[in-house]
This record gives structure tokens, C-alpha cells and sequence, in this order.
């Protein structure tokens, strides 16, 4: 009885977010729907975490973003709209499909002149950005186990008062020890741990781990 009660909370608390905080306009809901008939809705980040995105680059002023993982460019939408008239988001992606896509949704919108897209391993593409930085915000979206690669990264190339933001750092309950899926390796699951460990430390960041359904760890670099 307990398990359907809850159940139903949840459906009913996130049709609640969804009508309140996850409203789309329909360039947001072309690309979310391209990303369901390709089966890979469920890769980006849902609409209201899309605006939980925007809202943090609006808090945080930011001026220049560095978005790791673009696939259909919904979560790098979301971002680009909370920027200023000279604002920028540079979008790190390897996949040159995702590249040809997203610029295809991207630029009909009003924000294609803030979106510049590198195509490219980030690991590699990261250090070509260098010397435009330091940067506002870094979301960090891509591949699980370069996690904490992209993280030293931003440590060195965002600006004391910046962001660091890092999606799916629950890593599907294994961080906590209770894993829902199978496909992750030991040294990814060490890789997360360590780097929700050093964005949880307090003498160099105001930082938390927001409990979305994947988690979303919101770090504001102190040093
Ligand atoms: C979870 S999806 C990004 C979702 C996107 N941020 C959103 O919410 O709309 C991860 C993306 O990272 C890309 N990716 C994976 N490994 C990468 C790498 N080494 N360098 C750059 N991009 C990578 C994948 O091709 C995929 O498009």
C-alpha cells in the first residue's frame, strides 16, 4: 500500500514541477521531441531541470559557459537564453551527428549568435578554450568516467565566485552504494566519488548535491 501511495506522490509532485517549473516554448519542444523518436530523451536533462540550468546561470551572472555534452543542444537552449546580449556558451561534443543536429535546432533560435560548439573528445577540445577563460559556470554533462578530468579543468579555468555544476553525480545510486543499473565500472564509481568528495569540501567551495532524480551537484568555486 505504502509503495502505490508513494508512487502516486510522485507522479503527482512531478506533474506539479512540470506545470509550475517546466514550461517549454516550441523550439525546446522540437528538439525534446527529436530526442524521443531517436529513443534519447531520457540523455538530456528534463525541462525542469532545464530551467533549474537556466535559472542557476541567471543567479550566478554569467557571462560565459562551458557546457560538457551537447547531444540535441535542449540543455545548452536552456543555458544560452539565461545569458546576456554578449554572453557565450561554448558546447564541447564529440559525436559530429550531435553537432550537425544541434546546430540545426539551435540556429533558428534567438540565441544561435551565444552558441559556439566545438566538435571534438573534450578531453582534448577543453584546453583549446584556455585562453578565452576564466569562466563563469561549467556544466558537466558527458562522459561518466572523464568526470574528474573535466573537473580539474574547471578548477584551473573557472574564476574565483564561479560555477561548477556536474549532472548525474549520483551516478545511478552508485555512489551510494545502491546502483539501479549495472554498467559502471569500479574506477568510474571511484572517478564520482571523488569528484562529489572534492566539490562536497568547504574550504574551497559553497557547494550541495541537489537531489534531482539523477542528481545534480552545484559547486561555487571559493579560491
Ligand atoms: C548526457 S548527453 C548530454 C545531454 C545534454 N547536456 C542535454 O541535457 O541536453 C552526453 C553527451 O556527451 C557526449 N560525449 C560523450 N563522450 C564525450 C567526450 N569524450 N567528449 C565530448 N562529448 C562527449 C555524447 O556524445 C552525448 O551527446
Amino acid at each position: 500500500m505504502r509503495m502505490s501511495h508513494d508512487t502516486k506522490e510522485q507522479e503527482l509532485k512531478q506533474s506539479y514541477l512540470q506545470e509550475h517549473f517546466g514550461g517549454e516554448d516550441s523550439h525546446l519542444q522540437k528538439i525534446r521531441q527529436v530526442a524521443g523518436e531517436k529513443g534519447r530523451e531520457g540523455m538530456q536533462v528534463s525541462p525542469v531541470e532545464g530551467r533549474l540550468l537556466q535559472s542557476l546561470v541567471a543567479w550566478s551572472e554569467a557571462k560565459s559557459v562551458v557546457e560538457f555534452g551537447l547531444l540535441f543542444g535542449y540543455s545548452c537552449l536552456w543555458m544560452a537564453r539565461a545569458l546576456p546580449e554578449d554572453g557565450i556558451i561554448h558546447s564541447l561534443e564529440k559525436d559530429p551527428k550531435m553537432i550537425e543536429l544541434a546546430t540545426g535546432h539551435l540556429r533558428e533560435t534567438e540565441v544561435w549568435s551565444k552558441c559556439h560548439l566545438l566538435e571534438g573528445d573534450a578531453e582534448e577540445t577543453m584546453n583549446t578554450l584556455n585562453e578565452q577563460g576564466p569562466f563563469d559556470f561549467v556544466f558537466i554533462d558527458a562522459n561518466k568516467g572523464s568526470y574528474l578530468k573535466y573537473l580539474e579543468w574547471a578548477e584551473k579555468n573557472v574564476r574565483k565566485g564561479g560555477f561548477i555544476v556536474g549532472d548525474n553525480t549520483f551516478l545511478f545510486g552508485h555512489v551510494y552504494g545502491v546502483p539501479n543499473e549495472e554498467r559502471w565500472g569500479q574506477k568510474q564509481i571511484d572517478g564520482m566519488r571523488e569528484f562529489n568528495a572534492r566539490l562536497a569540501d568547504p574550504s574551497r567551495y559553497q557547494s550541495t548535491l541537489i537531489p534531482t532524480a539523477e542528481g545534480l551537484t552545484v559547486a561555487q568555486k571559493l579560491f
